[in-house]
């Protein structure tokens, strides 16, 4: 484990990348246990590979500190895994929208012209974002004027439309005498050394460039303050790329000299938690700054990052094997706590097609971040990008991911208590399935939703596995068939089989264009048969009010096709009026003044 920038296409025995979560989670007949090596230097796992009759850790330096987690299952495992490490706080609820990316939108005009095609185009859509030309000379915390004139009044206008401005910021500071971030970190030696006392310099976007020291808390304050430049314009967000720190001239030697706060050491010891670092830093400063809760992602970390930010799985191609990969890199992430993640949709490198843009974006409706991305050079994949019927299709599952936002934030919800991921492995699920083991093109939103997408070229049909010990439904059709079996599905273009597992209760919100178009004070209730209870979670979706109590818990119980609706905490003061409720094909509407209903049928 070493965070790398590896800009090749990533193929499967890549050993590293990114992100580095030392931690194994195994899982045997009888025993489920979890081994977190909670050491940041280069770490190595043999998972088998020297000797198939065991495993081994080891590390180039530091200390043996690992941690044995035990538990029943695996759920217990993760959950033990994040009690220590920590889970993902609740988002705000706009970043769970549709988000628009492109290294980069290289002005004002271009920016302004996406957001006018997503309202035109009617595709729902909470934020975009200035990729590095948005600087001036890529000086972090600087804005060209030349190709962003007024930014502040561009971010307004945009905000009036619903969109929020997301900027990038990364780590190497540009070497430019009269620079003021360069010049305050020189003057109060915030930057990292040469081993000689003199500091050290590398190459990235902005040419030679010198590196924050993340590891003290001066250099994570100053770096907060530095960001008022964004959070005063109202940037809504903030992306930490090239953190892992990645270098054009070769990578950075061992023994360059970092900090562990006061402490002297060495890069060898701080590379892995860069990132995690300048994202802590990064949150702290927007949450400071904004009172709200911070929109952070980040593309390198290591374990523990998670409080502090989201991810994405960085620079993937427009590959159909990297939509595959996708899926499996997102269900270890969420293993590993990182509960808000996502991959560039439609792919960063090389071209989309239309028709991997629209795979792509089925997928993208059911993972945590949900980000339309791509490299300078390469094609555009906006929505609309191809044609009529791609852009059909990007905008039918965009406004379900809209539709079942209030399921997501719930699933969000039981992550900051119990660490459980939003996007699941099945084998989190149904571990006593053997059929599941090895399921990787199939996964999990929260415990009720199974999503089987299409990730291979020209495929109109697919298997689906149906986990044992409950029935499924056919999200689409209705149509209810028994666990522990295998189908066939139809999946044209326009199709991805989705499946709901029996005695779910699915909140929905109404299609919008943006979170907060449209009030909701009528919450739709989808009830798919058998017996079970739902809790569903609201706030204003803001804040930390929510943690002094503001926020309110529903119930619903469903039994032998009777439904009940019942408030069992109430701390914010928007409740709704009214559910939508539709039970089984039976349609209600009903009055909800914080009594609790009984059994509609
Ligand atoms: C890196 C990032 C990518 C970004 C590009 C330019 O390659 O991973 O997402 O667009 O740099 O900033």
């Amino acid at each position: 484990m070493w965070n790398s920038d590896i800009p090749d296409p990533h193929y499967e025995s890549m050993r590293s990348l990114y992100k580095s979560m030392p931690f194994v989670i195994v899982h045997r007949e009888k025993v489920d246990y979890g081994i977190f090596f909670d050491n940041h230097h280069r770490t190595q796992f043999d998972l088998g590979k020297e000797n198939t009759g065991y495993y081994s850790f080891s590390a180039d330096d530091g200390n043996l500190d690992y941690y044995l987690i035990s538990g029943d299952s695996i759920k217990d495992v993760v959950s033990g895994y994040t009690y220590l490490t920590g889970t993902t706080p609740l988002p705000q609820l706009w970043t769970l929208g549709y988000q628009q990316c492109r290294w980069s939108y290289e002005n004002r005009d271009e920016l302004i012209s996406v957001a006018k095609n997503m309202r035109d185009n009617e595709i729902p859509c909470d934020v975009l974002y200035c990729d590095i030309d948005y600087m001036d000379n890529f000086k972090v915390f600087t804005w060209g004027e030349k190709q962003y004139p007024r930014h502040k009044e561009m971010i307004d206008l945009l905000a009036r439309n619903g969109f929020k401005v997301v900027t990038i910021i990364d780590p190497g500071v540009k070497k430019e005498k009269g620079y003021q971030v360069y010049d305050e970190g020189i003057r109060n030696d915030f930057f990292v050394h040469n081993a000689d006392g003199s500091v050290y310099e590398n190459v990235v976007w902005p040419g030679d460039s010198v590196f924050p020291d993340f590891g003290r808390r001066a250099v994570r304050n100053w770096w907060a303050d530095n960001l008022r430049v964004m959070t005063a314009d109202g940037v809504a967000g903030i992306w930490n790329d090239m953190n892992e720190p990645a270098s054009f001239r070769g990578e950075i030697p061992q023994d360059i000299v970092f900090c562990d706060e006061e402490r002297r050491t060495t890069h060898g010891e701080m590379h892995n938690v860069y990132g995690s670092l300048m994202s802590k830093a990064t949150y702290e400063g927007i949450k400071r700054q904004t009172g709200r809760r911070p929109f952070v992602i980040t593309r390198a970390c290591y374990s523990g990052a998670q409080k502090y930010t989201t991810g994405w799985t960085g620079d993937n191609q427009s590959h159909w094997s990297h939509l595959r990969y996708s899926i499996a890199q997102m269900c270890s992430l969420g293993l590993s706590g990182m509960a808000f993640i996502g991959s560039d949709v439609g792919g960063f490198g090389s071209n989309c097609t239309p028709e991997l843009l629209c795979r792509w974006t089925q997928l993208g409706c059911f993972t945590p971040l949900f980000r339309n991305h791509a490299a300078k050079g390469t094609r555009h994949q906006e929505p609309w990008a191809f044609d009529r019927k791609t852009l059909e299709i990007c905008r039918k599952y965009i406004r379900l991911r809209y539709r079942l936002i209030p399921y997501i934030y719930d699933c969000f919800h039981e992550t900051e208590s119990t660490g459980l991921p939003v996007f699941r492995p099945l084998v989190l699920e149904f571990q006593k399935d053997n059929n599941v083991l090895e399921i990787n093109d199939q996964f999990m939103v929260g415990q009720w939703l199974m999503v089987a997408p299409v990730v291979d070229q020209g495929r109109v049909s697919r298997d689906v596995y149906l986990p044992k010990g409950c029935n499924w439904y056919d999200f689409h059709t209705g149509e209810k068939f028994p666990g522990g079996t295998r189908i066939l599905r139809e999946a044209p273009l326009d199709t991805c089989p989705i499946y709901v597992r029996e005695g779910a209760v699915i909140p929905m919100w109404p299609v919008m264009n943006y979170v907060g178009e449209k009030k909701v004070d009528c919450l739709e209730l989808v009830v798919y048969g058998g017996d079970g209870e739902y809790l569903h979670y609201q706030d204003n979706g803001v804040d930390f009010a929510y943690r002094d109590g503001e926020y309110n818990i529903y119930r619903f119980v469903s039994r032998r096709g009777c439904l009940s609706v019942e408030q069992i905490k109430s701390g914010y003061s928007e409740r709704y009026e009214r559910f939508k409720i539709n039970l089984s094909g039976k349609l209600f509407n009903v009055k909800f003044t914080g009594r609790k209903l009984n059994a509609i049928r």
